[in-house]
């Protein structure tokens, strides 16, 4: 009796006792019953059996990262020894300081091994390119554009727009041999950034992926642009409409064949030379372009790879690519690959055979968006609420799993993971070991799932484009979520108050700050931006809100938010407003305003249609969404009930509109109103209804 006490299994034992005692009641569950002993007695023997062993964690748990002595609260990572002395982490060795030279190294440990893999179509085999050949292919893409008359040197910029294939990784490596800078476009920009960005950065030669993307940037194609290489072919529609433009089309392989056929040496990039920039959308104005350096990237790989002690990537590992290479934290990842000799298996370009793409790779590597995560959740609890007894087996093993994952076992041997888990695995090509999810707030229960589910090592981490990608990532061992762990080696983090919103750095709450070697070089030609981000002393001020927790870790709690004073000296935080008045059912979009030399805020508002009318045909009010909005009955409807919520929600008196327009037309993408993910564009709102605005304020004072 003693000795079962003392063995982790006999509390589940008596737990599931009790529990079949229970369900031994209802008749009806007889033969679920059964199911359910058994699987208690195999996950117990299975337990026995297998013994798993938990991991010693690198840093103790308690207290993840350093606090630097002095007034700013400075916290650095544990993983660098010398991060105390206020140094941080460039590369990992000296023959690997550029992503030329890392690319390199990886090939030399890998003894060219496979580097990029790509299928022809579903049901096919992956081919791999291998790193030897890789490189040669590199060359003779850099020598090409040589010999078409670029110029070598981080002066020259070299455009890309396709999806993840090997071909982008020719271009990126074949545009390092000659120190060229590459920036990426995509479609969620938009035809007119990709026109601006051409432009701003005068690129001459753009890589397309196909006739499609061809023609998008024909549509709007700046003076600039004097070259597209295409991936794949152009209709002759295309080349001609092309041809009308000045433009000249050349296929990918024409410039591989003339790079091999005029050899030039090679000019390798410095570590402080530009290797990208990288065009993000912003909620103002037009895409802003992040300077990053070779050594800004090398630096954010090098020390998510320190972090990762013996999990980091090797050269036996196989990573499938399908997040947009065009952000940072695909290339991040990528590049981790590539400077290990590890394998890189590009998806078909097509999300919906992703699955197909999985289970035929094997991957052992993936990054992730808590958007697929989200997705393998809600899938399984659809699949798992279908029946009892899975839903019985799923929760069963859930916790046994999640019991495991607290005392650091992670494991995909154990009974739950060959029964209950086993699908969702081999969803993941069943050979998943490493998974560093990035780029969004990810849900503590989706995490803690696809910890116990996929029984792999999965890291969270926060960054941002403008510090290439990692700022903070979370330690192998802490399985706690809903936080971003400590800062990574390359930078130090501190909070600053934020008053307008209440919060203090001495409460442990502020505006995250970064400073270190994966802090980025500007904005490209936008002076302006650069110095209100970046401060005299090197710190990148980053508009996220963070707090620290008493061990160490960072969790991001809020984002700074748009401010303004009104004249009798109150602070206005429109989003917060917004929020509220958005639950009123008349209300579709808000946009609350108001100006420092007034005392009142005012608001645009696009009434609900269906709500809207429907109230109007009770009421005996005929007319068009357009004639309703001038109807005085309608605007005090949709007004009281706005600030009836104001009211419920706290709303100070201040924090109330006075008076408000009603607009038939919703804020879009198209109409410029709105960013493509959704946010409203506050100055171009401004603009748009300065008309409206100013009349409102006419008549209020
Ligand atoms: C790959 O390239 C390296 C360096 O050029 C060379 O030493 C090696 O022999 C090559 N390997 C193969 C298999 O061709
Ligand atoms: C890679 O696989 C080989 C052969 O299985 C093995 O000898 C080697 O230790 C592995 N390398 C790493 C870093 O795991
Ligand atoms: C599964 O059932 C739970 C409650 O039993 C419910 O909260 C959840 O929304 C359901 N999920 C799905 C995907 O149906
Ligand atoms: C870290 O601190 C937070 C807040 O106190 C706590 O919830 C969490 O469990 C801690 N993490 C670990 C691994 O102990």
């Amino acid at each position: 009796m003693t000795v079962l006490e003392h063995t982790p299994i006999f509390p589940e034992f008596r737990r599931y006792f009790y529990m079949l005692l229970q369900l031994l009641m209802m008749d009806e569950w007889g033969a679920g019953t059964g199911v359910l002993v058994m699987a208690s007695v195999a996950a117990a023997t299975w337990y026995f059996l297998s013994r798993p062993k938990p991991e010693k964690p690198l840093v103790p748990l308690d207290r993840q990262s350093f606090l630097q002595p002095g007034t700013e609260m400075i916290r650095v990572s544990k993983f660098y020894k010398d991060s105390k002395e206020g140094k941080f982490v460039s590369c990992l060795s000296e023959d690997a300081k550029t992503l030329y030279e890392t690319f390199r190294k990886g090939a030399k440990l890998s003894n060219n091994g496979k580097c990029l893999g790509w299928r022809e179509g579903p049901g096919k085999p992956y081919q791999w390119l291998h790193y030897n050949e890789t490189l040669l292919r590199a060359r003779n893409f850099g020598c090409g554009l040589m010999a078409i008359g670029l110029q070598p040197g981080p002066n020259t910029f070299v455009g890309i727009y396709s999806q993840n294939c090997p071909e982008w990784i020719l271009v990126e490596q074949g545009a390092y041999c000659f120190s060229m800078v590459i920036v990426p476009l995509y479609d969620t920009l938009g035809p007119d950034a990709c026109s601006f960005i051409i432009a701003q950065a005068e690129i001459a030669v753009v890589i397309c992926e196909d006739d499609g993307k061809c023609n998008m940037l024909l549509e709007r194609a700046p003076r600039f642009l004097r070259r597209i290489i295409i991936i794949k072919d152009a209709s002759p529609a295309t080349r001609q409409r092309a041809k009308n433009r000045g433009i000249e089309i050349l296929r990918f392989d024409e410039i591989e064949k003339l790079g091999a056929s005029r050899s030039t040496a090679e000019v390798p990039p410095k570590p402080s030379d530009l290797c990208t920039i990288c065009y993000t959308s912003g909620t103002t104005g037009n895409p802003k372009g992040v300077m990053l350096s070779h050594e800004n990237v090398v630096a954010g790989v090098c020390s998510v790879m320190l972090q990762l002690g013996e999990h980091r990537p090797n050269g036996n590992d196989t990573m499938i690519s399908f997040l947009p290479l065009a952000h940072m934290l695909e290339r991040c990842c990528e590049n981790g690959m590539y400077l290990v000799g590890g394998a890189v298996g590009f998806y078909s370009g097509d999300i919906t055979r992703l699955a197909d793409d999985l289970k035929t790779l094997k991957p052992t590597v993936t990054p992730a968006v808590p958007r697929l995560l989200n997705r393998i959740y809600d899938k399984v609890m659809a699949e798992v609420n279908s029946s009892f007894i899975k839903k019985m087996l799923f929760n069963m093993g859930l916790n046994s799993k999640h019991k495991e994952l607290a005392k650091g076992i992670i494991r995909r041997d154990s009974f739950w993971d060959k029964t209950v888990f086993k699908k969702v695995q081999e969803s993941m090509g069943g050979r998943l070991r490493l998974m560093v999810v990035g780029s969004a707030p990810l849900a503590g229960n989706v995490l803690t799932f696809a910890r116990c589910a996929l029984g792999c090592l999965i890291v969270e981490g926060y960054g941002q484009t403008e510090c290439c990608a990692p700022i903070t990532l979370t330690v192998q061992g802490d399985h706690v979520p809903e936080h971003v762990g400590p800062p990574v080696a390359c930078c130090c983090v501190k909070l600053v108050d934020v008053p307008e919103m209440e919060y203090f750095a001495n409460m442990n709450q502020g505006e995250v700050c970064v400073k270190g070697t994966n802090v980025f070089q500007g904005y490209f030609k936008n002076q302006d931006q650069t110095a209100l981000t970046i401060d005299e002393l090197g710190w990148h001020h980053t508009g996220d809100i963070g707090q620290w927790q008493p061990n160490g870790t960072l969790k991001i709690i809020d984002r700074k938010k748009h401010i303004f004073k009104l004249s009798q000296g109150e602070y206005i935080v429109p989003e917060k407003i917004e929020n509220i008045y958005i639950r009123s059912q008349y209300v579709h979009q808000v946009f609350v305003h108001g100006e420092s030399l007034k005392s009142c805020i005012i608001a645009i508002v696009v009434p609900d249609v269906d709500v809207v009318k429907s109230w109007a045909l009770e009421n005996g009010i005929e007319g068009t969404l357009s004639v309703l909005c001038n109807h005085p009955e309608v605007k005090k409807l949709i007004m009281d009930d706005m600030i009836t919520w104001g009211k419920e929600s706290g709303l100070k008196s201040f924090e109330q509109v006075k008076d408000i327009y009603l607009h038939p037309d919703p804020f879009s993408i198209q109409n410029g109103l709105l960013t493509p993910t959704f946010k409203t564009k506050r100055p171009q709102l401004k603009a748009y209804f300065k008309p409206q605005l100013e009349d409102m304020y006419a008549k209020l004072t």
